[in-house]
């Protein structure tokens, strides 16, 4: 059976007072029946760890370059990221897929770095509000799993977040049937790309407005396997019932 995930992506928020979180969560959580992984800023990634000290939760990074070290002002590798103490790396998230134009193609990319770096990818998905309205859903989803998810996925490396861009930061988020239709078409696709052990292997994550009250509805469809969490995530105390949602 698949190790849940409770991950929190902190986005550009958090600075050396707000480590007191990650120590908080890490002393709630001393054996936890889920995994838990905090993606802070990059700034924050070395005393967080060092913050964490051997406990249980993970901390991670937003993004990294496709490339290994060079002349890439203002970037960061994947390598440097592991040396970091990072174990994962989220990749194409809509955030950045929209801001910084990056294509599936750069996201193959970036997460066969990270496998090459010994970093878990955690690649994110997701559809338009127009492209939900115009019932296009699952076209984008195929199209954006078969080219960002990289032939060097295995269970062990690789993580896929389903967020619904319309559902970011909004409140709002799909229907249960919804997201289990969403949910077991990436794991049909992964299951006739990558075999039934890998594909059954891999986790599944639902993001887009997860919140305390709305957690455990969430992680009884199917095919969910944990969060991607981004503003109920900051704050130990709003992301603990989140976890303990997990089962
Ligand atoms: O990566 C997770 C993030 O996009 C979800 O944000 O604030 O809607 O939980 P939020």
């Amino acid at each position: 059976m698949r190790r849940k995930l409770a991950a929190g992506n902190w986005k550009m928020h958090g600075l050396l007072a707000d480590l007191s979180q990650i120590s908080a969560l890490n002393a709630d959580h001393p054996d936890p029946a889920t995994d838990i992984l905090i993606c802070p800023p990059t700034t924050l990634i070395v005393p967080a760890c060092a913050a964490i000290n051997g406990g249980a939760v993970q901390i991670g990074a937003q993004d990294c370059h496709a490339r290994a070290s060079g002349a890439f002002t203002g970037d960061l590798s994947a390598v440097m990221l592991k040396d970091a103490g990072a174990t994962a790396v989220i990749v194409g998230h809509s955030e950045r897929r929209d801001a910084h134009e990056e294509s599936s193609e750069d996201v193959r990319a970036k997460s066969k770095a990270a496998h090459a770096a010994g970093l878990t990818a955690i690649i994110c998905l997701g559809e338009s509000l127009a492209q939900r309205e115009a019932a296009n859903t699952l076209d984008i989803i195929a199209g954006q799993l078969s080219i960002s998810v990289p032939d060097t996925a295995v269970a062990a490396n690789t993580v896929i977040a389903y967020e619904p861009c319309w559902a970011i930061g909004s409140g709002l988020t799909p229907t249960p049937a919804q997201i289990g239709e969403v949910h077991d078409f990436i794991r049909a696709r992964l299951t006739t790309r990558f075999g039934e052990a890998e594909a059954n292997g891999m986790r599944l994550l639902y993001g887009g407005s997860v919140k305390p009250g709305n957690a455990a509805e969430i992680f009884e469809v199917s095919n969910v396997d944990g969060a991607l969490v981004g503003g109920a995530s900051l704050k130990a105390e709003d992301f603990t019932p989140i976890i303990n949602a997990l089962k």
